[in-house]
């Protein structure tokens, strides 16, 4: 029997596909880092769990497609602390920010349209492009200029008939890149000269380091109607497996039509938007502590890595991301030896390759994507094996004389 041609151009994630490996080493009794994965370690905000605990209907129904009243009802005072005004009918609740993106893709673009993103980028994008038969356009941002927005003419180049939107992901996964005010301007002046959409993904906005302001591109109403806006609970407070977010948009035609979608998905998860709305309780200092924890891991790991001969890494301004290129031809194969060859005292790390974050053939082949979502005794121990990983690699497997 025959799949169809579409699922055969899907990737296995690069994120999730070593696995294997990772759970081969644990069975031989090796301690694992999970670098690949943005799955936090920092606790889960108590009242959150409290509002599951709490859960007392004797049904769980189906809810609203547009998700629960209360939580959308309190979803613009959460917009409002950032000066941004959202109202609630300006928002639906999506099953994650990753359903958030594709119901964008669906309602903004048709089969074979082309969307346009700077690469690397976050890699299930791919899989979602391919759902949609939509073609990703890269547009390559670079190690060495800190992953920045290129100049805003490569952008322009790019644009054909066939573009239904710009997307871009703030702070970025892999890079860590923050985009300013004036990359952000930059990039609504163009869809506007081009009557096209701009897609923006926040999903890290409280995570911004060094003391900068985060620019949200909802904060330019003269925009409004061309802006999307993917947002998420799982990383702000730390609730990925809840899969809860929203897509937001001043657009009534564009909510109307992704409307269409969510019915056809009848409604979000019910529990867990309960539990969502409790997470918006919380109180401000949680998301401060995380933050800090956050920027002290990143310049933790930086430093590291910085130390680590041949290692170059981008100074990530936001997200818990960074992208790393290594001394070694393949760091596919790197990562895989370092899961089934190698182990330091017992342990090893697991990093995510970052070819299948570029869209561009052989971009990224020497380039990791490491989540710092672990504590900083646990990156210690990482810098460790990635030092001793690398240098065992080169002799053993490339054969150098170090
Ligand atoms: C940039 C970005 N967007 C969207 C998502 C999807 O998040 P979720 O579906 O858990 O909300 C992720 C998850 O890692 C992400 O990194």
């Amino acid at each position: 029997m025959k799949m169809s041609n579409r699922i055969s151009a899907f990737q296995c994630s690069p994120i999730r596909r070593l696995s294997p490996y990772a759970r081969d080493a644990q069975n031989r009794g090796i301690k694992v880092f999970y670098l690949n994965i943005g799955q936090p370690d920092i606790n889960t905000p108590p009242q959150v769990l409290e509002a599951v605990r709490n859960y007392d209907q004797t049904i769980i129904a189906y809810g609203n497609s547009e998700g629960r009243e209360d939580l959308r009802k309190a979803l613009p005072d959460y917009y409002a602390k950032y000066g941004l005004d959202v109202r609630s009918d300006e928002l639906l609740i999506t099953t994650g920010g990753s359903e958030a993106l594709q119901f964008a893709f669906m309602t903004l673009c048709d089969p074979y349209d082309e969307i346009i993103i700077p690469e690397p980028y976050y890699t299930n994008v791919s899989s979602f492009a391919h759902s949609a038969m939509v073609n990703l356009v890269p547009v390559t941002s670079k190690i060495e200029d800190g992953f920045s927005l290129p100049d805003i003419s490569e952008f322009e180049k790019r644009i054909t008939r066939k573009t239904g939107a710009i997307l871009v992901c703030s702070p970025n996964n892999p890079t860590g890149y923050v985009y300013t005010r004036e990359e952000l301007l930059q990039l609504l002046n163009l869809a506007k000269k081009y009557d096209i959409f701009l897609i923006v993904d926040e999903v890290y906005r409280e995570f911004c380091y060094d003391g900068e302001e985060f620019t949200s591109v909802l904060a330019f109403p003269e925009f409004a109607d061309r802006v999307v806006c993917i947002d998420s609970f799982s990383k702000r407070y730390s609730m990925c497996g809840s899969r809860i977010g929203a897509l937001v948009s001043k657009n009534p035609e564009v909510l109307a039509n992704v409307l269409k979608l969510a019915q056809a998905r009848l409604c979000p998860p019910e529990i867990e938007q309960v539990a969502a709305r409790a997470a918006l309780d919380t109180d401000d200092l949680y998301l401060k502590e995380v933050k800090a924890e956050y920027e002290k891991r990143r310049d933790f790991i930086v430093a590291g890595l910085q130390k680590i001969e041949g290692v170059v890494c981008s100074v990530p301004k936001g997200a818990f991301y960074l992208v790393a290129e290594l001394p070694v031809d393949n760091a596919e194969d790197f990562a895989i030896f370092m899961l089934k060859d190698f182990s330091l005292d017992g342990k090893t790390v697991m990093v995510a390759p970052c070819e299948d974050f570029y869209e561009t053939e052989g971009l990224g082949r020497k380039q990791v994507r490491i989540a710092y979502v672990l504590n900083t005794e646990d990156l210690a121990e990482s810098l460790k094996c990635i030092e001793a990983g690398l240098k065992a690699y080169r002799e053993k497997v490339l054969g150098e004389l170090l």
